[in-house]
């Protein structure tokens, strides 16, 4: 059943009591931020020391550019390379919505938001690492970091901690044997959620298991902004959107299951953090009339899976596909077992509170349409990032086969990633983190295919929809 939505909290602060409530959510959803950017929720990654010599461990061509750069021009070499950006500061607004102002200095580089700096100097992953990105250059809390390249910087932070002598940590030692993720600005988080789960009870005691073989495959991360639509979570929407759910980012065996009862107010705050997103707007040019004209075929076409939109907030109908059906790859879909789900349905996660469970769908049948919103501002597309621009969304048979982004600017004709292409990764580049800028759709768990829905409409039409799609 379709859900309905007004358009932002604000239809709710009529009386006086609403408007307490929301004052209480707003403070919430701040409290929610400052945990996500201040309070470390994982052992430390590595120090500022490590950071600041990383440079040292880049192939010659980038490592002579650092050297002959002044310290803040160095720093943001660093953060550049591995897709960081400055932390914005945050603003809730009356209505209860969230909007960020980005710190304009010349002089000094502030904290990164994708990792908690700790006084001392500690740097530490957050969640923003995958869910903190930049939308065409503006740091973006929120959205998907598609600029993020964890396997990269974590063997770079590898090599220099062994240069400078520094004992290695859980994620060097662990990208060892568990790939972090293969193509920039993908991750193979899912794996590494289901791998520490395997490690615990219900009740999130640390166990002796048998390790598991588990299929690894690398994702795009959703946009946060759609948080406050969905009433399940992740591509096949298994399970019901709670607090709790929203901790098994932190399952490392450092993190006992005490942990989880202290935090959990942290995570109270976090989820009203989540819901305060709202997809940012599109700022450049449409031709209202063929938007228009898109919008009629967007009802009539695409609706049905991906709701309606406007003024009045519209609708959201959770709809699930058959993954057969739908034709997107489908690794993900298989690589998440029923097992797997029963295990976090009988978890602490999946309950409100103590005796009180969520719904976990344990075999779903395939994966849910997400909202839209924003979408302009969050490619590439589909759950593994495939697609590199809605054109190509709308257009099946032309999608690329091995593409690279080609700048920072968005493609406006095509709304998404300029791009490259090539026949195949060129072996011979000395940058890895180049190598692995290119998508080869060929490779498993990464094909481009499927999601055919559009080739219902004639390129006229797929020219007003595109138009509509900005409006989102
Ligand atoms: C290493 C990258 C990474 C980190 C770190 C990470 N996530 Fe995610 N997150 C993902 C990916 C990838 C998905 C998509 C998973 C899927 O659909 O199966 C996801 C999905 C989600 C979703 C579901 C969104 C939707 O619309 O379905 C939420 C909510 C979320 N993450 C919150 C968090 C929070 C809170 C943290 C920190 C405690 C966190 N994530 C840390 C990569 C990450
Ligand atoms: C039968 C249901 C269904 C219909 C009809 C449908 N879609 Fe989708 N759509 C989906 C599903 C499911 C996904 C997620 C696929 C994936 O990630 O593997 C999706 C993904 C997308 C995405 C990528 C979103 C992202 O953030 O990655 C876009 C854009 C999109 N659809 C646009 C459209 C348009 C435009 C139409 C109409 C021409 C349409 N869809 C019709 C089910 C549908």
């Amino acid at each position: 059943m379709a859900t309905e939505f007004a358009n932002g909290p604000s239809a709710a602060t009529k009386s006086a009591a609403t408007e307490v409530e929301q004052s209480s959510n707003n403070r919430a959803a701040e409290l929610g931020w400052e945990v996500l950017t201040k309070k470390a929720l994982l052992p430390s990654d590595f120090s500022q020391t490590v950071i600041d010599d990383i440079w040292r461990s880049w192939p010659e061509e980038a490592r002579v550019k650092a050297e002959n750069a002044s310290p803040e021009d160095r720093l943001r070499l660093i953060y550049h390379r591995y897709g960081l950006s400055e932390r914005p500061e945050l603003l809730v607004g009356k209505d209860g919505t969230a909007a960020f102002v980005s710190p304009q200095q010349e002089d000094s580089v502030g904290p990164p938001m994708q990792y908690v700096v700790s006084e001392k100097g500690d740097w530490t992953m957050n969640c923003l690492s995958c869910h903190g990105g930049s939308v065409y250059g503006v740091p973006t809390p929120g959205a998907p970091n598609n600029r993020y390249a964890l396997q990269t910087l974590t063997e770079e932070v590898r090599s220099t901690k062994f240069r400078l002598g520094k004992p290695l940590g859980r994620m060097e030692l662990g990208s060892l044997v568990i790939p972090l993720g293969t193509t920039n600005g993908t991750t193979n988080a899912v794996v590494f959620g289901m791998g520490l789960m395997n490690y615990r009870d219900s009740e999130l005691n640390v166990v002796q298991r048998a390790p598991q073989t588990f299929v690894h495959h690398d994702m795009d991360a959703p946009p946060w902004w759609h948080f406050y639509k969905r009433p399940y979570l992740y591509i096949d929407g298994f399970a019901q959107k709670g607090h709790r759910g929203l901790m098994q980012f932190t399952l490392v065996p450092e993190n006992g299951p005490e942990f989880y009862r202290e935090h959990e107010d942290d995570f109270r705050n976090v989820f009203a953090f989540l819901s305060s997103l709202r997809a940012p707007q599109y700022d450049g040019p449409i031709d209202q009339p063929l938007a228009e004209r898109g919008r009629h075929l967007f009802e009539q076409t695409c609706a049905r899976c991906h709701g309606t939109y406007g003024p009045d907030g519209g609708t959201y109908p959770n709809e699930m596909v058959p993954i057969d059906e739908l034709g997107t790859d489908p690794v993900r879909f298989q690589a998440l077992t029923s097992e797997g789900r029963q295990r976090y349905a009988d978890s602490w996660f999946a309950q409100l509170k103590q005796g009180e469970s969520q719904e976990t769908r344990v075999n779903p049948e395939g994966y849910v349409a997400p909202p839209l919103d924003g979408v302009w501002a969050s490619p590439p597309y589909f759950h593994n990032g495939s697609v590199p621009t809605l054109w190509h969304v709308l257009h099946p048979q032309e999608r690329p086969v091995l593409w690279k982004r080609a700048a920072e600017a968005i493609d406006p004709e095509r709304m998404g990633f300029q791009i490259e292409l090539a026949d195949k990764v060129p072996l011979s580049q000395p940058d890895v983190l180049i190598r692995r800028s290119y998508f080869d759709t060929r490779r498993f768990g990464k094909s481009a295919a499927g999601h055919d829905y559009p080739d219902e409409l004639n390129e006229q039409e797929k020219r007003a929809v595109l138009e509509y799609l900005k409006t989102l």
